[in-house]
Formats: C-alpha cells, structure tokens, sequence
C-alpha cells in the first residue's frame, strides 16, 4: 500500500527528527517483522515510514495517552479541541496549563488530558512541550495568530494508522521496550543526548536527566541487541564520549539544524551521530 503522505506528527517535541528524515529511514530495513522506537517523542520516523506491525513507547504518560486517545476515541478528542480552539487567548492558555498543579488534575478524564496536550503544543511559545522539576508544564504562551489547534486531517489520519495496523504503544523506561524481541526486528533510537556541554543540559522532556551514566546503560541495551542478532540505529550528539562509547560500532556523522535554543545566535547547524551495527 503506498504511503500516507498527510501521516506526520501531530505534536511538536523537542528533538523531532523531520530534518535527519533523509538521512535515517534509507537505514531503516523496510523487509523487518515489527519496527521499534522506545523514545517514541513526536514520531516523525514512525508516521514517516508506516510499518505495519511496530512498538512504539515513551516515558512520558502525557505523550502516550495523547497516542492512545487519538486511537481509541477520535471524536471525543476533537469536540475537547474545539472547545479549546473556541476559548484561546492568552489568559485562557494559562487557566489550562496550570491544572496540572491542582488536585482536580488527577480526576480529568484522558481525552480531557490529550485535549489539555494537544491545545498547549500548539499555543506555547516555540511549540515545545517543557515541564519544570516538578513535572508541571512550564511553557509560556505563544501569541500565534491562527494555531492549528483542532488539525483533524491529521489527527484521523494517525487514528486510522494506529487502528488499521498491528501498533502496542507502551508507557515506561525503553529497556521495558527492547525486550523478548524476535530477531527480525529493527529498532531506531532517539534517546534524549549525551549533553555537549555544560550549557546545553536541558533534559525538558521529563523529571530526571540523561545523562552519562544512562547512555553507558543505552549502550550496554545496544550490545545486548547486537547479540541478539537485532540490528538498530541510535541518534545522538556528536561529542567524545559518544564517540568513545560505541567504538566498535559504525557511526555516520549527519548535520541537524538545531533549533531548540532560544538564544538566536546560537541556533544554526551542528553535528549529530548515527550509530548502527551492521
Ligand atoms: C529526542 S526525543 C525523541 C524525538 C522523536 N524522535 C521525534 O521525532 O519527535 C526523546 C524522547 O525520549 C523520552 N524519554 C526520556 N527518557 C526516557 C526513558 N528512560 N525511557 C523511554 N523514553 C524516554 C522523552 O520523553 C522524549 O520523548
């Protein structure tokens, strides 16, 4: 069946992979039994490649209740969005983000969540989602003239994906991800990076950090799949330990324009690493 070309995204995340596209899906085996991606964030690859059969997981319960609500109830998730599309303005956006640092929180239902996701993705500044040490959504609001807050095409599109193929979105640590895997299978990783320096430590995804005590285990989970015969490809930052790290495995040097950082001036291109073992 040809691809979908609408099926992309629906969310914008830090460290989306739309720019490396080129460069990452020729390494991805299209002949594989089920296609994995543990840190699954916005999901540029998946939707770009459209595998059949696939696990897809991630940390962030928020994220992955958005995947399973646009699955499992569509409808629901569109009349929440219109209600948001309908009230947007910038003291409205603050009203909603700050239910996550109330106790009704916990009582909303999940298309109430995915709505509440969704609406702030598209409305904060930069588009980012971003959470402060204590897991609370932190992003100020974006002053866009006309956010896409209610983008149906697309939201039916990844329904329909999920629905018509054989997809188990998981919610938890990727090692849950890599295991009892046949030894067909492919699987691209998009960890949070090695940080290059000590300036660039934004982890904004979830409580906790990556660093590199975390990418020593991602490492030893790589070894594990090579042993397993699995073959997979790994994004990461371009720096020593890195390189250092996966010494024995082929690595590819790609240029990424990075745009996660406010400070103009130091937006612009950087390398980046693909690791893989074949
Ligand atoms: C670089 S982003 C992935 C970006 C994605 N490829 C895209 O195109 O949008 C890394 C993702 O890893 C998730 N993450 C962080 N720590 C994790 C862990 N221990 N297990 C699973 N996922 C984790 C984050 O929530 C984030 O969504």
């Amino acid at each position: 069946m040809a691809r979908n070309l609408l099926l992309s995204p629906m969310l914008k995340w830090v460290g989306g992979k739309r720019q490396l596209l080129a460069d990452i899906v020729p390494m991805i085996d299209d002949k594989c039994s089920t296609y994995v991606e543990p840190f699954i964030g916005g999901g540029a690859v998946l939707f770009n490649i459209q595998p059949k059969k696939a696990i897809i997981n991630d940390y962030n319960t928020e994220l992955i209740n958005v995947y399973k609500t646009v699955r499992d109830n569509l409808d629901g998730l569109l009349d929440e969005l219109r209600v948001h599309a309908e009230k947007n303005s910038s003291d409205y956006y603050y009203e909603v983000r700050a239910l996550d640092r109330d106790a009704k929180f916990n009582k909303m239902s999940d298309v109430e969540k995915a709505a509440r996701i969704i609406y702030l993705n598209k409305t904060c500044y930069n588009g980012l989602y971003r959470v402060n040490s204590a897991g609370q959504f932190n992003s100020p609001y974006g002053r866009y003239k006309n956010p896409n807050i209610v983008n149906e095409a697309v939201l039916r599109v990844i329904s329909n994906y999920f629905n018509d193929n054989e997809v188990r979105i998981l919610s938890g640590d990727y090692k849950e991800a890599l295991k009892n895997l046949d030894e067909n299978s492919f699987v691209y990783l998009d960890p949070p990076y090695m940080p290059i320096s000590a300036s660039s430590s934004f982890t904004g995804y979830t409580e906790g950090g990556f660093g590199y005590k975390r990418q020593v285990e991602l490492k030893e989970e790589c070894d594990m799949l090579s042993k397993q015969g699995i073959r997979f490809v790994q994004s990461n930052s371009d720096c020593e330990e890195i390189r250092e790290l996966y010494k024995d495995y082929k690595i590819k040097t790609v240029k990424a324009k990075r745009s996660i950082n406010s400070v103009a001036k130091k937006r612009g291109e950087i390398n980046e690493v693909l690791i893989y073992n074949e």
